[in-house]
């Protein structure tokens, strides 16, 4: 006897669905898709790597770890408070999307947000935990998915992300769930990475012109060289169109150290067009 088989895909996961004639489930089986199983393999490479760990010559979890990453941290992206502005978060609930070692996570806790963050690595999750116990400070820190955030509409009055939307394989859900979560009147600070940057085209002379592949994309080469499998880069419009709806929308590029290893200080002239980093902000409307 043939049974009726349907395919439902909700969210990220596809459900084969086997029924009887008189439409009784006889079956359920639910089949990852392409987009999780890359998801798996961000989570593993971050597992194994939590991003700036590399800075952290101590033992790992110590006092001085955390400040030795925190201090090339800001060494390296001097720029990150003036963007992130931690004080004006005071009092604020704040959240923010993939916190790795919590370095800014600490910077809203410290100037006295209610602080809450998520992560999709329990290694970054634990390692953070243990950061707010040796500062004796405040914060709900959780695994959890940027694309299906684990808070009610409107919970929070200050979203952040910085350099973790462009991992996920659905970006453009995981904006939306920033937004989702976002309160009237509350800021958003979104940093991601840009196609057209000096960066960008480094990876791409390497792995695309002097590999014999001239036609190879910008996005291909970012997506299999450029940290966890599948990273994206994006463009103005494509930024302007995921955040429509913001007041106040600005979208900054800003040149980085990882541009100017490429092109010296001309990159650093020419960072605003041609920057590493995209940087939006802006309010949601009350
Ligand atoms: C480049 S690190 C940035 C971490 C931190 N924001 C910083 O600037 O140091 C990327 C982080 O994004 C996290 N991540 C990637 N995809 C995610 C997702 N779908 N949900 C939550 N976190 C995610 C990774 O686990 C990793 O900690």
């Amino acid at each position: 006897m043939k049974h009726a088989i349907t395919t439902v895909t909700s969210g990220s996961t596809r459900r084969s669905i086997r029924a009887g004639r008189d439409g009784t489930i006889l079956s359920l089986s639910t089949t990852p898709t392409a987009a999780d199983e890359l998801k798996s393999r961000v989570r593993k490479f971050w597992e194994d790597e939590p991003c700036g760990s590399v800075h952290g010559e101590a033992p790992e979890g110590t006092r001085e770890y955390f400040d030795q990453i925190e201090q090339r941290r800001y060494e390296l992206e001097p720029f990150i408070p003036e963007y992130a502005r931690f004080q004006d978060a005071a009092g604020k609930t704040v959240l923010e999307i993939g916190v790795g070692l919590g370095t800014d996570f600490v910077q809203f806790a410290r100037a006295g947000a209610k602080v809450s963050g998520i992560d999709l690595t329990e290694h970054g999750v634990q390692l953070v935990r243990t950061r707010l116990e040796l500062e004796g400070l405040e914060g709900d820190v959780r695994v959890g998915d940027a694309e299906s955030l684990p808070f009610e509409d409107r919970s929070f009055e200050k979203v952040y992300s910085w350099g973790v939307l462009h991992h996920t394989p659905r970006t453009e859900k995981a904006v939306a769930e920033a937004l989702r979560v976002l309160a009237p009147g509350g800021d958003l600070c979104v940093m991601l990475y840009s196609r057209h940057s000096w960066l960008t085209y480094k990876v791409w002379v390497r792995h695309g012109l002097l590999a014999g592949h001239p036609g190879r994309s910008l996005s291909s080469v970012l997506a299999a060289h450029v940290e966890s499998e599948g990273t994206r880069g994006f463009t103005k419009a494509e930024l302007r169109k995921m955040f429509r709806g913001l007041d106040d929308l600005t979208i900054e590029k800003v040149a980085t150290p990882y541009d100017r290893h490429f092109l010296g200080p001309v990159a650093g002239l020419s960072g605003r067009w041609l920057g590493w980093f995209s940087v939006i902000r802006g309010r949601k409307p009350t």
